[in-house]
């Protein structure tokens, strides 16, 4: 008898935990209103439908990610409507003009609807984020309790950067990567796509950069030891590849914006085309990291009408208004010893070169960004400033009237390893470990900044710089779960941050990543670690 009772007891407990699995919607990153509600829970299960009733083709595209994130996540099935059945329990997608923010949304859990409305479809999008970390994985019946939730970012620029440069991605894990980004709210893809070590973009005018100048004879092992591994590596993204990258991005709100950095980090295309370098080369694509003196030979024509020529189909590949042409680390020396550069007779010869093509770029309507070393020697007002080398470059930018994104060393590198203890690290680079609570605590906007430079701080961004990230687990190692910490620092206004909710919501987020695969770092956890648990 005592075991009837006991089995009895046990199988009560295990229909409760099917049956009701109640959501909390305590996601990552949090949401700026959550308002539980009186009423009764909406019961998802396969029963509900979800709905769209108008015609335009990212909110179709909308619905179609929902449907997808919600047989992911939960292993629910649920079919699509585009008129409203009254009988049916639905989530109804909805455009609401009257919803202010841009990419703010709000959702609504009732009984026998949920709504989620944007003022755009990308507000929509980032509801159906929200709805999709709410989920709890794999049930048969999901707890809604009533609630509205109102919620706008607090930054309109939310990037990552990925370096394909120094190691190649291929385009499914340059794929996954804005997955994680979308996952994570995140709405600028900054593809790092040529330097010193290898040229990854198709320019149909100039194939030799492909052919040659994506091809290194060997990598030097470690960070700059004496060692060659003498093992050619290479690889590039076609202009169809780049294309379907583009796309990919876009239906999930993502703008990529190329990089081509110049004057410096061109040992590459100098590799193929010497004729552009101050000594004439010969020149070699680059096997060693760092900083190489070798750059444009900006008093030669001929540079300004090969960096307009891959301007052009750049500008023709990706619609952002951004192009991002680097700027950073490009040491003068070469410059000082070439009677073509000293002949120009210019103060800062890198400005001299950036204000040619900001105006290039200008005429074909689109803004240059580029790193902060480029407000040193010469920039226009209208120019937006990545500030890396800390916050203070970012900030000096802001004050002097320009858009600014602050990706600084000190928090933002996600190349950079993650804790003191570095035994068990993948990658051990960078000048001091970034935790994830140092990601977390970065304040993109102090309180000394004056009024109109806080407008200037556009937003923030982390960058994986590969160096030493050879292989996609890796990079998943290196970006999770410093990514989520990102996110609310881009999302979350500063006054909600809270590292220990945080760290309460991530340890059950972390469901998701392991959903899908993705390698996370466990320094947060350090009950789940088991030794070498990291993959090639
Ligand atoms: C940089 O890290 N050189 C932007
Ligand atoms: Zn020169």
């Amino acid at each position: 008898m005592k075991q009837i009772v006991a089995i009895t007891i046990m199988l009560l407990i295990n229909i409760r935990i099917m049956v009701a699995s109640v959501v909390d919607y305590q996601i990552i990153p949090l949401p700026k209103n959550v308002e539980l509600q009186n009423g009764s829970p909406f019961i998802l299960d396969n029963s509900v439908a979800i709905l769209y009733e108008g015609s335009d083709k990212l909110m179709k595209r909308n619905l179609m990610f929902l449907q997808q994130y919600i047989f992911d996540i939960a292993g629910i099935q649920v079919d699509t409507l585009t008129k409203k059945a009254n009988d049916r329990p639905c989530i109804q997608l909805i455009i609401d003009a009257k919803i202010q923010a841009y990419e703010g949304y709000r959702i609504v859990v009732s009984e026998k609807e949920i709504t989620i409305a944007g003022a755009t479809p990308g507000g929509v999008f980032y509801g159906i984020q929200t709805l999709r970390k709410s989920l709890p994985l794999k049930r048969t019946t999901i707890e809604m309790p009533a609630v509205i939730i109102n919620d706008v970012p607090r930054f309109a620029y939310r990037g990552m950067m990925l370096d394909c440069a120094r190691h190649f991605f291929p385009l499914k894990f340059v794929k996954q990567y804005i997955e994680m980004m979308a996952l994570h709210n995140m709405n600028f893809f900054h593809w790092h796509l040529t330097d010193d070590q290898g040229w990854r973009i198709e320019i149909k005018k100039y194939p030799r950069l492909t052919e040659f100048g994506s091809k290194r004879t060997g990598t030097v092992i470690g960070n700059n030891s004496d060692v060659d591994d003498e093992m050619p590596y290479g690889g590039f993204y076609t202009q169809e590849e780049i294309r379907e990258i583009v796309e990919y991005a876009r239906e999930r709100y993502i703008t990529v914006i190329p990089e081509i950095d110049m004057p410096g980090h061109m040992l590459a295309a100098l590799a193929c085309l010497p004729e552009l370098g101050c000594t004439g080369g010969p020149y070699q694509v680059g096997h060693k990291w760092g900083v190489y003196n070798d750059v444009l030979c900006v008093g030669n024509q001929k540079t300004f009408e090969f960096v307009k020529n891959v301007l052009n189909e750049v500008i023709t590949l990706f619609p952002s208004e951004y192009i991002h042409i680097g700027g950073d680390e490009t040491p003068t020396l070469r410059w000082e010893h070439c009677p073509k550069c000293k002949a120009l007779n210019v103060g800062s010869i890198q400005g001299y070169f950036t204000h040619q093509i900001e105006q290039y770029l200008a005429e074909k309507g689109r803004r240059v960004i580029g790193w902060d070393e480029m407000l040193e020697k010469g920039v226009q007002p209208t120019t937006t400033i990545m500030s890396w080398r800390g916050t203070a470059p970012g900030f000096k930018a802001a004050e002097l009237g320009h858009d600014v994104v602050i990706s600084p060393l000190t928090h933002c590198y996600f190349d950079y390893y993650q804790t003191k203890d570095t035994r068990y690290e993948p990658s051990v680079t960078g000048m001091w470990p970034i935790d994830v609570e140092k990601v977390y605590n970065l304040d993109p906007i102090p309180d000394s900044l004056s009024v109109t430079a806080k407008q200037h701080i556009i937003g923030v961004q982390a960058n994986l710089w590969t160096e030493h990230v050879p292989t996609f687990r890796v990079a998943e190692y290196q970006l999770l779960p410093r990514m989520s910490a990102l996110a609310e620092v881009q999302w979350t206004d500063q006054k909600r941050k809270n590292f220990n909710s945080f760290k309460q919501r991530i340890t059950r987020f972390t469901a998701i990543y392991d959903h899908y695969g993705w390698q996370y770092a466990l320094h947060l956890w350090p009950e789940r670690m088991v030794k070498d648990r990291w993959k090639q």
